[in-house]
């Protein structure tokens, strides 16, 4: 496949994409939204890929929002479809099969931010900064920020940084546990690919059933959470991986895992 927008790699069992529009600091404009919806759909159906890195190309910004030119062009009812439709392909990228991290490289703001939360796993520059401006442009997140903000870092730091629109730095990001690791700007991919690789060697049935219990299981209440647990721990026993990693734990050796 190719894109307008979009570069693609594949190393192994790890895919790097990079959103590819440096000079508008990587803003989401309509077409890249639906690249990275065609391509995330790919990946989804491979099933050698493990893992998922997603950065921004340049130094300066991860994704510094959807692309406010467009968003000048909208009225209600396109409004709506747009959120809707950005949305949705966030939320694919969220319930995805395979495990997906963000390597923020710098901005990412609004819809950038909106992008990093519906990953799995977040890693920073120490040179990054996060927040939802949105309030300044007059209007309000719309691809879940307004949802996942507070889910990750409590309606109190959410609201303020919501309301206000200030951003905050990686430091702060990672204290407030919107991020999981700061790391120097050149370390980033390294990093993320280091942390991609150790996923790419785990069982991937239980990856993705540990993506679909927390997701399913955030969204519900903890009696019937516990049983979305049990009714998934129940899927990965009857599989060929379970036999192969509790087996080699006992003959002390390492698991090999074929997603079977
Ligand atoms: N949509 C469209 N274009 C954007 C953009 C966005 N979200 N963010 C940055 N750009 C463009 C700028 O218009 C500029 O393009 P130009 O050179 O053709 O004028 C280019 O990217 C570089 O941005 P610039 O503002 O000159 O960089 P800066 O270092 O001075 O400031 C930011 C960086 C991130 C603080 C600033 O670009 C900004 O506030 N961006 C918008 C953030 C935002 O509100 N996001 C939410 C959108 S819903």
């Amino acid at each position: 496949m190719t894109f307008k927008n979009l570069l693609f790699e594949e190393k192994e069992k790890i895919a790097i994409i990079t959103i590819n529009r440096p000079e508008k600091l990587n803003a989401l404009n309509k077409e890249t939204v639906s690249e990275l919806f065609d391509l995330f759909k790919d990946i989804q159906g491979k099933k050698e890929i493990r893992a998922v890195i997603i950065t921004g190309a340049g130094e300066k910004a991860f994704v510094a929002g959807a692309d406010i030119k467009e968003i000048t062009e909208l009225d209600s009812s396109a409004g709506e479809e747009f959120s809707h439709k950005g949305s949705n392909v966030f939320r694919f990228i969220e319930k995805m099969d395979i495990p997906v991290i963000a390597a923020i490289n710098g901005f990412a703001l609004g819809g950038g931010c909106e992008l990093a939360m519906a990953c799995h796993l977040r890693i920073a520059s120490a040179n990054a900064r996060f927040g939802q401006p949105e309030i300044n442009l007059g209007i309000i997140p719309g691809y879940g920020g307004t949802q996942r903000f507070p889910r990750l870092i409590g309606k109190t730091n959410a609201l303020y940084y919501l309301l206000t629109g200030d951003m905050m730095n990686a430091e702060m990001a990672h204290r407030l546990g919107l991020i999981n690791e700061v790391v120097e700007p050149q370390q980033l991919l390294s990093r993320a690919e280091e942390v991609a690789n150790s996923l790419a060697a785990k069982a991937p049935i239980a990856i993705q059933r540990i993506i679909q219990s927390v997701d399913r299981g955030s969204h519900a209440e903890i009696d019937q959470a516990l049983k979305i647990e049990s009714h998934l721990f129940g899927k990965v026993c009857g599989t060929k991986d379970m036999k192969e990693g509790t087996t080699a734990f006992i003959e002390k050796r390492k698991p090999t895992f074929k997603g079977e």
